[in-house]
């Protein structure tokens, strides 16, 4: 079995045997002739689906969900417009009226307010951990559905996810991981019995800041066919150019991924020993409480992914001064692309997040998210060093 370096960049397996090119086209195309003018038959895909219309199946996103479901390996995958259109249509397959989800407290915001606005269908959401074993007791006999992501943010926590997948099997729920922190580099959730993964392309794999998109990993043909009638149905396929560059992008994952890793490393021992900072949270550092599971659920040893937290001391008013006060790293939110980012959780991915609950997760006033890029590290501290003095 070829390694995911490999399979990221070869795993489209496109090949043109008239042109002799293996780099999958870029194929704009709306719409594609039926073969059969008499009786308007569409041509199919390579796993079968109607290839009439971009809507519904397009050959470049073929190409790029063929190299996500080699490094999930799945059966399959699908690709879309964006993470959030993603986890709409998994809602949207998964639960019915009456139904409950439970969800990790300490998930991407958007993904929790999502759910929550599905309560004027009647689905009921409940919101648990962010620990394995208070989440672990939430997942009660008739809950449908469970969402957990295998790195928080931003606290960057690493929940036990073989207990909680044991724990859904128990009771009959469905489990999805939503992988996007930890890219399936780190964790692959199907191999371990998750129902889906699923993943903002947006971030590691796009990798380049320039797209937004998002995936699903699935292995069961009915459900891929579900999902794959949802996103027909919302229209949340990714466009044919954003599968382009996810294809480019995906091709140097493992080299980003792994220099953003240890990008985050230096930083987080840095930030960790640094005067002016109150606490510092990332599960590579030995005395982080998600040290030991992060170490347990990890594929590639020595990686903890690419995001760490850090409460600046002296509260809000110091931690905005270091956000106005950098300079290489840039203000702004999402993470996983070539630039340094420096961001307020609780005026962006958090900020959906009620503050009873941000208070219970501890995003303090202080605390600001780093996700590292690709820049050089001396560089990267030394514009820290100059924000916080
Ligand atoms: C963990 C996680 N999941 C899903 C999403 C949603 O992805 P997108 O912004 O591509 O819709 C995000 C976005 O920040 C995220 O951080």
């Amino acid at each position: 079995m070829p390694k995911p370096s490999t399979d990221s960049i070869h795993g489209h397996d496109y090949y043109d045997v008239e042109t002799g090119a293996f780099r999958v086209p870029l194929y704009l195309s709306t719409i594609f002739e039926h073969p059969d003018r008499r009786t308007g038959e569409a041509r199919k895909s390579d796993r079968g689906f109607e290839q009439k219309y971009s809507r519904e199946e397009n050959r470049t996103v073929r190409g790029f969900e063929r190299v996500i479901a080699k490094l999930e390996k799945s059966q399959e995958a699908l690709a879309f417009s964006s993470g959030m259109g993603g986890i709409a249509a998994v809602y949207l397959t998964a639960l019915s009226s009456g139904d409950t989800v439970v969800i990790t407290k300490e998930s991407y915001g958007t993904t929790q307010d999502l759910a929550l606005n599905l309560s004027k269908l009647g689905i009921k959401t409940v919101l648990a951990g962010p620990d394995t074993e208070d989440f672990i007791q939430r997942i009660k006999p008739g809950v449908v559905l469970v969402l957990v992501e295998t790195i928080t943010n931003p606290l960057v926590r690493v929940v036990d996810i073989p207990a909680i997948t044991k724990r859904c099997k128990e009771v009959g729920a469905r489990l999805v991981v939503d992988n996007t922190f930890a890219t399936p580099l780190l964790y692959r959730p199907l191999e371990h019995g998750a129902w889906l993964s699923v993943h903002s392309v947006t971030k590691y794999i796009g990798g380049h800041n320039d797209i937004v998109g998002g995936a699903i990993a699935v292995n069961d043909p009915l459900d891929l066919t579900e999902l794959w009638e949802f996103r027909r149905r919302l229209g949340s396929i990714m466009g044919p150019f954003e599968a382009f560059l996810a294809l480019r992008g995906v091709a140097t994952l493992k080299v980003r991924f792994d220099l953003q890793c240890k990008n985050a490393l230096a930083l987080a021992k840095y930030l960790h020993d640094h005067p002016k900072v109150e606490a510092v949270y990332y599960p590579g550092l030995k005395d982080n409480p998600y040290h030991k599971m992060a170490d347990k659920l990890f594929l590639e040893k020595g990686l903890y992914g690419g995001v760490l937290s850090f409460k600046v001391k002296g509260g809000k008013q110091k931690a905005i001064e270091v956000l106005k006060r950098i300079r290489l790293v840039k203000p702004s939110p999402s993470l996983g692309g070539t630039e340094s980012l420096l961001n307020y959780p609780l005026t962006s991915a958090s900020k959906t997040i009620s503050p009873a609950v941000r208070k219970e997760l501890g995003i303090g006033e202080n605390l600001l998210r780093l996700a590292l890029g690709l820049e050089d590290i001396e560089d990267l501290q030394a514009d820290l060093e100059q924000a916080l003095r």
